[in-house]
């Protein structure tokens, strides 16, 4: 993990309340699953964002971000060729299984799952995607077939039964999270989720973004910016 200073290649609206950035810099490695973490102005924490794509051979990064607060507002009025701090590559990454795998993003949760189509593609793993979102207006990806009016959630199970779905990946709410790995756990497959937890440091450092796992039968605790964002669905201790 470094410190990079990066310039905006390109920032696009995308849908009413989304935006597209892409960052050229010197970032040479990155995978799906993994996170950068930007430096706001003034502001003491960075804020982290999934990888959305990485281009190797341009040096490209993408990120794709929501509006919420102070950062992403700043985010949104960077204009081409500004600068942009950040530290990457973040976290953990998707390991690319050989299994006919669903990929399932609810809302900006698309963003780590574009980046791992790409990867399976390119590995010649068999894969559908799917993504849920509230509005019309809200709709980032997809087309007709695979953009799920509302929630992922509807039909899920039905999808996973009639393409024979062997391993799901998912990244979206919390509330999305846990009924997916049911799903997951019902139909006896396996299933791996990017998770979010508001995080200090984004390093490992602070603690502060510790959840509890359950790994053979052992409960411990684990960091989401380090040990994480992936994890094994059936080894969430899910908390409020
Ligand atoms: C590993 C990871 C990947 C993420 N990937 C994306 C992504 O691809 N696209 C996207 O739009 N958002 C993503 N998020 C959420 C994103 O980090 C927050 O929406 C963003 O930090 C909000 O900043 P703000 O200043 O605009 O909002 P504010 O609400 O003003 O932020 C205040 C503080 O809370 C933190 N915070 C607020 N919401 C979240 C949240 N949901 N998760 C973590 N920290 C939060 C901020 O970092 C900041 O420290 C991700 C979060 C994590 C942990
Ligand atoms: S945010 Fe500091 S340890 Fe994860």
């Amino acid at each position: 993990m470094k410190n990079f200073t990066g310039k905006v290649q390109n920032i696009n609206k995308i849908a009413s309340n989304a935006y597209e950035l892409k960052i050229s810099s010197e970032l040479a490695e990155a995978h799906s699953g993994q996170f950068i973490s930007i430096s706001i102005p003034n502001k003491t924490f960075h804020r982290p964002f999934s990888i959305a794509d990485f281009d190797k051979d341009k040096k490209i990064t993408t990120v794709l971000f929501k509006l919420k607060g102070e950062g992403t507002n700043y985010l949104a009025n960077l204009k081409t060729n500004d600068n942009i701090e950040f530290l990457a590559p973040l976290g953990n990454k998707f390991n690319l299984i050989n299994k006919n795998s669903l990929l399932v993003g609810a809302g900006i949760g698309i963003a780590p799952m574009l980046f791992l189509k790409k990867e399976l593609d390119e590995s010649d793993i068999k894969n559908y995607l799917i993504s849920g979102f509230r509005t019309n207006d809200e709709v980032i990806f997809g087309s007709d077939e695979n953009v799920i009016g509302g929630s992922v959630l509807d039909n899920l199970d039905k999808i996973v039964k009639e393409k024979n779905i062997e391993i799901i990946y998912s990244c979206g709410p919390k509330v999305v999270l846990k009924e997916i790995c049911n799903i997951a756990k019902n139909n006896n497959i396996d299933c791996f989720i990017a998770l979010e937890k508001v995080m200090a440091c984004s390093i490992g450092v602070c603690r502060g973004c510790a959840i509890k796992l359950n790994r053979d039968d052992k409960i411990m605790r684990a960091s989401v910016c380090k040990d994480g964002p992936i994890f094994k669905g059936d080894e969430v201790i899910w908390e409020d």
